[in-house]
């Protein structure tokens, strides 16, 4: 099993992107579905800010913009999660706008990540120190999960303190 954290956070971001192909067929079970996005989204970007985004922006080519941006970016992808989660009818009209806000800034975020960050990484960050923060990041990753970071609270308190 790899532990690379590069190819852990692809891996991650190929998920997000066929949860939100699945969220956008209404004949799926939305809410199962969006409960899962939200979980692995905010662990996901949480397990970055605190294990990887820090340990990369020490290497050159990684300058502190690229990484402040990512956590910006962050934010603004919580704000639409959240707003998603707030609207209950998962049929409605609304709802589907909703959820195409949050594909647009998440997908925006996942590319911008893709060909800054993590490129850069791949070409500056040895294998070793790679794995390194691999296993930081799951650990970190998992511990979000465990302490039910998808669920509405977690979000809106995560979102109340970004915005202060
Ligand atoms: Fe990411
Ligand atoms: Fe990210």
């Amino acid at each position: 099993m790899t532990t690379d954290v590069l190819d852990l956070i692809l891996a991650d971001h190929r998920r997000f992107e066929d949860l939100f192909r699945d969220l956008r067929d209404r004949t799926n079970d939305r809410g199962k579905l969006l409960d899962e996005l939200s979980t692995r989204l905010v662990a996901h970007a949480e397990a970055e800010e605190a294990e990887v985004y820090p340990a990369l922006r020490r290497f050159k080519d990684i300058t502190d913009e690229e990484v402040e941006h990512g956590a910006e970016e962050h934010a603004e992808g919580n704000e639409e999660l959240l707003a998603l989660l707030e609207i209950e009818d998962t049929e409605s009209d609304a709802w589907e706008e909703q959820l195409g806000e949050l594909v647009k800034a998440v997908a925006h975020h996942l590319d911008e990540e893709e060909r800054t960050i993590l490129s850069d990484a791949r070409e500056t960050v040895p294998e070793a120190r790679r794995a390194e923060l691999g296993a930081a990041f799951v650990e970190a990753r998992d511990a979000r999960i465990e302490a039910g970071c998808g669920e509405l609270d977690y979000v809106r308190d995560l979102v109340a303190r970004t915005k202060k």
